[in-house]
């Protein structure tokens, strides 16, 4: 595929107003996105666990208007309107116009809430642009619809790609790669496809808990921290360094060797701060409370063996992963000992899902 493939040529039908929902979810990241080309497109591969609770839930409605040179839309979070966001989208609009030719036909009016809380350190970009994307694709299909379920969802992952990088890895589930790696057959820089090869038990319905350390607004917006890798000392060595660990992954995914696989996420995690606090300018985005858990984290797993590990975003909050059968004794650890150093003691359950869905209006 490349991008003309997700030109439009013509539309069979024509519409005059409707509305869509969709929900979709957020992603962690296994193998980390940090650093990108101009369009978007990724610096090296990574490889991410679609999530199942954290997602966005967006209705897209649209009516006929007449022709003009200008975006219409008018955008609300949980019934509130919000300029705010509005740049942002007008930004991805501007990105996607010459994908979606319909864009300056409709009013659009995008209604949109997050099952998360909006402060609570957790990106919405992920769910909310695949949600969106997804929506707009509802839309085409209408227009289109000879479009097959195959393309639907490439084209959705190559849109949210435009508005988030990471967003195009939450289309779909459970194992989701974005950028071009030699050794995974498919893989794309344009969009995310799911992981082709064989994936053992243990790593089926891996929990992730996402400890709430630092709910506040980010310290480094994600364009800003994506861009700290031009010129940084040690950017192509990270960037050789992903790759491997995603060829890595290939083999323990097969085998099912979680303490093969905490090894390279848990490295993964402290190479994207690594790379922070080596850039210029440089940041320290852990909290004190961060360390303590990681601490934390290793102590229990060295005592019990159990196979408990932790990866981080771009930010101060951890998320503790593990797999099912151990979640008993890792989620009793967890309350006992780690929701502590959480900011109000808040934390969310989540675990590994399988992507964006369309809700009946
Ligand atoms: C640290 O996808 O938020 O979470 O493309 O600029 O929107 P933009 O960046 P974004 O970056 C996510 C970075 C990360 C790692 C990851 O998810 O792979």
């Amino acid at each position: 595929m490349t991008e003309q493939d997700f030109i439009p040529k013509s539309y069979l039908k024509s519409i005059e107003n409707g509305s869509v929902t969709w929900s979709s979810p957020s992603n962690i990241a296994l193998v980390k996105y940090w650093g990108k080309k101009e369009h978007q497109l990724p610096q090296n591969p990574s490889i991410s666990f679609t999530l199942d609770n954290c997602k966005t839930v967006t209705t897209l409605s649209f009516s006929k208007k007449e022709a003009s040179n200008n975006f219409s839309f008018e955008v609300f979070l949980d019934g509130e309107k919000k300029e705010d966001f509005k740049p942002k989208i007008e930004t991805f609009f501007k990105r996607i116009e010459v994908y979606i030719p319909f864009l300056k036909d409709y009013h659009f009016v995008i209604e949109t809430s997050n099952t998360f809380p909006h402060s609570s350190g957790i990106a919405s970009s992920a769910s909310g642009m695949s949600a969106l994307s997804m929506c707009l694709m509802s839309i085409e299909m209408m227009l289109n619809p000879k479009l097959s379920n195959t393309f639907i969802n490439q084209k959705a992952s190559f849109l949210a790609r435009l508005g988030s990088g990471s967003a195009c890895r939450s289309v779909e589930g459970d194992l989701i790669v974005w950028g071009l790696h030699e050794a995974i057959e498919g893989s794309s820089d344009l969009f995310g496809t799911k992981y082709p090869y064989e994936v053992h038990d243990n790593f089926k319905n891996y929990q992730d808990t996402i400890l709430l350390v630092d709910k506040g607004e980010k310290q480094v917006s994600s364009t800003v921290g994506h861009n700290l890798m031009h010129n940084h000392p040690f950017a192509s060595q990270r960037f050789a360094q992903a790759n491997d660990n995603l060829a890595k992954l290939i083999q323990i995914f097969k085998s099912g060797d979680v303490y093969a696989f905490i090894e390279i996420i848990e490295s993964e995690a402290l190479t994207l701060h690594a790379m922070m606090m080596t850039s210029l300018p440089y940041f320290i985005l852990m909290k004190p409370n961060t360390l303590e858990i990681i601490n934390k984290i290793w102590e229990f797993r060295q005592d019990t063996g159990l196979p408990i590990s932790f990866t981080l975003d771009a930010g101060a909050n951890v998320h503790v992963l593990y797999p099912e059968k151990d979640a008993k004794l890792i989620l009793e650890f967890i309350k006992n000992e780690l929701v502590a150093y959480c900011q109000n003691g808040h934390y969310i359950c989540d675990k590994i899902g399988f992507g964006a869905k369309k809700i009946d209006n």
